[in-house]
């Protein structure tokens, strides 16, 4: 089966590649930057924000998992991606987003300059939902791996600023793979239920808990934030609580010697 996967040089596509890999899966990936293949892993250069590359890097794939993507613009790289997919006849896309993307409304400037991303996230959920294509798009919480490069650029900082009120409930990167994978291997099932990790923290926790593993002393300062979309975020729109079916702990991820965010980022592709 040929599989690509854009975003495959990512925090959670390189988790996937290899698992794809195992499944028997003849994998190549398409990247912005130009790699050599590395065993037999195949890369493209292309860009889905220009369109470069895109269709070159689609063709004769089967399966498209798609896990490219950036804080803003997502909808239109969905869009060039459909496009692409639905010339070469692609047999199953499958979309990462996130939870809450249906759910933060966007009413000003300051709503999407701070929750642009779930805007853009749900713009290419429909993209690929109206895109005539086999589709499958799972919703999951923050992954451990980007939570700790968050709370570790903050903890730079002598005084660490944390909204007041924000919660998370963040998940393993290696079981987002796994379901991502086994969403990829069946049968197209369109939008599946929403993957939550084991427990739900206040984002002052997940500091703190950083700080400690680390040996660091911090001020942590609750910041207020103005809008709409904030205060939705306060009351959990983000959370999925009935679907927190994570197992790893954020203490266990810590504690596993994945305190630096390179450790955790350094593995795969
Ligand atoms: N991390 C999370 O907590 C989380 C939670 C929920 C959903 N998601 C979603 O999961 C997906 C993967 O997230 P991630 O954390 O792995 O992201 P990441 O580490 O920032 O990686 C982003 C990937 O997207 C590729 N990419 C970005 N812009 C591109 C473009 N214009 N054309 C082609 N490739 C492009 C990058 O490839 P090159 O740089 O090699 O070109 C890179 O591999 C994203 O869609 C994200 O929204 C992530």
């Amino acid at each position: 089966m040929k599989a690509l996967v854009t975003g495959g040089t990512g925090t959670l596509g390189r988790l996937v590649v290899p698992r794809l890999q195992e499944a028997g899966c003849d994998v190549r990936i398409l990247s912005r930057q130009g790699r050599d293949g590395r065993g037999d892993i195949e890369f493209l250069t292309g860009d889905l924000a220009s369109g470069v590359g895109v269709q070159a890097a689609v063709q004769g794939a089967e399966i498209i998992v798609h896990c490219a993507g950036g804080k803003k613009g997502d909808g239109d790289k969905a869009r060039r991606l459909v496009q692409a997919a639905s010339r070469a006849g692609t047999r199953h896309l499958v979309y990462i987003s996130v939870v809450g993307a249906d759910r933060i409304p966007i009413s000003s400037g300051i709503d999407r300059a701070m929750f642009g991303y779930f805007e853009s996230k749900l713009a290419a959920e429909r993209g690929v939902a109206d895109s005539g294509l086999p589709w499958t798009t799972l919703r999951v919480t923050q992954l451990y791996e980007s939570m700790l490069m968050l709370v570790h650029q903050m903890a730079r900082l002598p005084v660490v600023p944390v909204p007041a009120g924000w919660r998370f409930q963040p998940i393993d990167g290696c079981e987002v793979a796994d379901r991502l994978v086994e969403l990829a291997l069946g049968a197209p099932a369109g939008l599946v239920p929403d993957l939550g990790g084991p427990r739900v923290y206040e984002m002052a926790e997940l500091v703190r808990s950083y700080l400690q593993t680390r040996g660091m002393h911090r001020l942590v300062l609750p910041i207020w934030l103005p809008g709409n979309a904030a205060r939705v975020f306060r009351a959990g729109a983000n959370l999925a609580p009935d679907q927190a079916v994570g197992r790893l702990s954020w203490e266990d991820f810590l504690a596993a010697g994945t305190s630096s965010p390179m450790a955790s980022t350094s593995a795969g592709t």
